[in-house]
């Protein structure tokens, strides 16, 4: 077995329990346990409960790696390996009871900042419909037993999906955007959870997404599952507060830069 198949495997079961905990945390009834950045920035018990978890099954298993999750502090390890966390992305979803969360597992390796790794393996698995999305590098990406490929959808037919970051002095900039970007395409949704969207693209049910200020906890895994599904995946100003990632198929992909490129 190569590196990367033992990694998805390890992501893959690690996502499932964790999962399975948040969905359970769920019912019975969910404690916001403070705000971040701003009101829409959250933080609910269950997302360090289940970090926890997660950190502690990836610490058994490969007490070398490194980890960077969204809620604790990271650790840079010493294999040259990172595991890159969102516990339960689209918090502010799981908070008010809609089943758009994800858990998100990537291991990459190089530093844990975006732009300056290769991710090896993914898992994204959303508990309450009980899909599991993975992806190997140099192996595809899969849904369950069901190997993903990107549309090759023209920009004028696509339905795109983007997000909103936390920071609101961003939201004009956003906007403006999403107000250039939605006349050359079909429509456009925003969900709530990043890794979803990705991982929905590359499952080829949206087209292409875009996001402004993404963290690699949000995008590590997903980006993969695209790139590996046969998608374009660049992330604009890596390294910075505001990175803009772009996802899709080539036209939808290039066609987004392309526009994005016209605002500078
Ligand atoms: C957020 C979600 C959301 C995206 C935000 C992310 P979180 O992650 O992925 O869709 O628009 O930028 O921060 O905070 O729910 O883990």
């Amino acid at each position: 077995m190569s590196i990367e198949t033992d990694l998805v495997a390890l992501a893959a079961d690690v996502a499932r329990e964790a999962g399975d905990l948040a969905r359970g945390r769920r019912a019975e009834g969910v404690h916001l346990a403070a705000t971040k950045s701003t009101l829409a920035d959250i933080v609910t018990d269950a997302d360090r409960e289940v970090e926890a978890l997660i950190r502690a099954r990836l610490q058994a298993a490969r007490p070398d790696d490194g980890f960077l999750g969204e809620e604790s502090e990271a650790d840079e390890g010493s294999s040259g390996i990172t595991w890159v966390v969102d516990p339960i992305d689209g918090t502010v979803n799981y908070a008010y009871g809609i089943p758009s969360y994800a858990v998100s597992i990537a291991a990459v390796r190089g530093v844990a900042v975006v732009g300056e790794w290769e991710a090896l393996a993914a898992a994204i698995y959303a508990p309450a419909s009980g899909e599991m999305f993975t992806a190997a590098r140099g192996s595809g990406a899969w849904l369950g037993a069901q190997r993903l490929a990107v549309t090759t959808e023209t920009p004028a037919g696509a339905l795109l999906a983007t997000g909103f970051g936390y920071d609101p002095t961003t939201h004009d900039g956003d906007l403006a955007t999403v107000r250039r970007v939605m006349t050359i395409a079909r429509d456009l949704r925003r969900a709530g959870a990043a890794s979803l969207d990705l991982a929905f693209v590359a499952a080829g049910r949206l087209d292409g997404y875009f996001e402004r200020g993404l963290k690699p906890w949000d995008h590590a895994a997903g980006a993969l599952l695209v790139a590996e599904a046969g998608g374009r995946v660049s992330i604009d100003g890596a390294g910075s507060s505001l990175p803009m990632l772009v996802a899709g198929g080539t036209a939808v992909h290039d066609r987004i830069r392309e526009l994005l490129e016209d605002e500078k």
